[in-house]
């Protein structure tokens, strides 16, 4: 068997491969199975690549950089779905759709808009997607290419109405108004007042084009997984955004802010993150399961972004308190890189995007649903790739540690007397 193991490992040519399996190999011998599935591999994807020790994302073979810089929305949805950027004129289209499509059927648009506005915004937004459901009876057909990727595109085109009909109560939100852009009608949905600025309207794009996708994260895996049983888009893509809302994964954005506010001010930090550290919590905004060392959306946000809205030089002009908390968010990441960086743990994308989003207006409860409006292009780009291979339903093996032989056991009126764990 050792033997076998072995040759397996020695016949892998690629030395980041045989680094990869030699480890997942040792996983299983030390533990019998694999926590949280760590570096299990369950799809092939051409989408997005990580290396985590070089600190590269790239979607579709372009690196996050030089899409970020250069990029629309619809370049990048339409390099998700597609695999290629746009030509012009597709560039065109795919803008011309997305902005056609955004209209929701006054019906659905007057559910979503009698939500309760104390239901989170993410609770919300996996909700209407399931509503969205009743105007396509053709979606538990998923095995045609070209009708998948319009049901992408329609999906997507909904995403920043349902936000803004939520906000507004307004079950018409957008309606008969135009945009030149759909990333303008995405900040829109947020705060109306900005989209008409075109400077805030890139940052804005900057941060969906940042988000759009990476790798089998536990939100794509959702899709993946709920869409192996041939679940509709609806169905995959609300389970994706329930995965999204938690503060492990898309939700530490939020947790962010509302953690720089509890610090209160940077002479606090020191004494907050060894307290954390000390009872074992993990502090927000920090850390990684794939990069190892500074998450390159990360470094995008802290260097390019946050000066421009930060820096005293450009004619930034912030609000003290929101100028606060970004020097604490400093602070932070100088203490967490003294005491964390022996585990090459660095601040990930959630540490730095809520403090652009804070200074465009935005609610803190509504951080996590932009992170679905960038994220929601690789989410259906995932449900289309996987429609088209002829993979197995999803259905991985636990290991059962719970009782054996048990009976019920009656009492002379027939009544269980057995009690839990007897
Ligand atoms: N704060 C303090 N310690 C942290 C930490 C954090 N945010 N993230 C990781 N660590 C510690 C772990 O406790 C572990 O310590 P140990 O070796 O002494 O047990 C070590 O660093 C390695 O952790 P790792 O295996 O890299 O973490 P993971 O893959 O299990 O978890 C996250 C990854 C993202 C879930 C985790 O870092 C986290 O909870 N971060 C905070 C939430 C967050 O920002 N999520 C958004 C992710 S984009």
């Amino acid at each position: 068997m050792l033997t076998k193991i072995k040759d397996f490992l020695s016949d892998i040519k690629d030395p980041v491969q045989q680094e990869h399996y030699t480890r997942l190999i040792a996983t299983l011998l030390e533990k019998g199975y694999f926590p949280g599935l760590a570096g299990v591999p369950v799809a092939r994807s051409g989408i997005s690549h990580i290396d985590g020790k070089k600190g590269i994302l790239t979607y579709r073979g372009y690196p996050v950089q030089e899409l970020a810089e250069h990029c629309s929305y619809e370049d990048i949805c339409f390099l998700l779905l597609n695999g290629d950027l746009p030509l012009p004129d597709e560039r065109d289209e795919i803008r011309e759709d997305l902005l056609k499509h955004k209209r929701i059927s006054n019906k659905i648009g007057q559910v979503i808009a009698a939500m309760d506005k104390d239901l989170h915004p993410m609770y919300m937004l996996s909700a209407s997607v399931l509503l969205l459901q009743s105007k396509d009876q053709a979606c538990f057909n998923v095995d045609y290419y070209n009708q998948n990727l319009q049901r992408a595109i329609r999906l997507i085109a909904k995403f920043p109405t349902i936000l803004g009909i939520f906000k507004t109560k307004d079950p018409d939100f957008g309606r008969d108004k135009n945009f030149v852009a759909y990333s303008q009608y995405c900040l829109y949905a947020f705060n109306p007042e900005l989209a008409d600025e075109k400077k805030w309207v890139d940052i804005f794009q900057q941060i969906l084009v940042l988000h759009a996708d990476h790798t089998m994260n536990n939100s794509t895996f959702s899709v993946r997984a709920v869409g192996s049983s041939k679940a509709s888009i609806y169905a995959s893509i609300s389970s994706a955004i329930n995965s999204l809302s938690g503060p492990l994964h898309g939700g530490a954005n939020e947790r962010v802010i509302r953690m720089l506010e509890e610090i209160g001010s940077p002479e606090r930090v020191e004494e907050f993150v060894d307290n954390k550290l000390e009872s074992k919590e993990k502090i927000m905004g920090i850390g990684h399961r794939v990069y190892r060392t500074y998450d390159p959306r990360s470094l995008i946000l802290k260097e390019k972004i946050l000066p421009q809205i930060f820096n005293n030089g450009n004619g930034a002009v912030v609000d003290e308190d929101l100028r606060k908390l970004y020097e604490i968010a400093c602070r932070v990441e100088e203490v967490v890189l003294d005491r964390l960086s022996g585990k090459r743990i660095y601040p990930n994308v959630d540490f730095w995007s809520g403090l652009v989003l804070k200074a465009m207006g935005i609610d803190p409860s509504f951080f996590t649903t932009v992170f679905a409006l960038g994220r929601i292009m690789g989410w259906t780009s995932h449900w289309v790739e996987h429609m088209e291979v002829k993979s197995r339903i999803f259905r991985p093996y636990q290991l059962y540690d719970g009782f054996n032989d048990r009976h019920i056991i009656l009492d002379p009126d027939d009544e269980i007397i057995n009690k839990l764990g007897k």
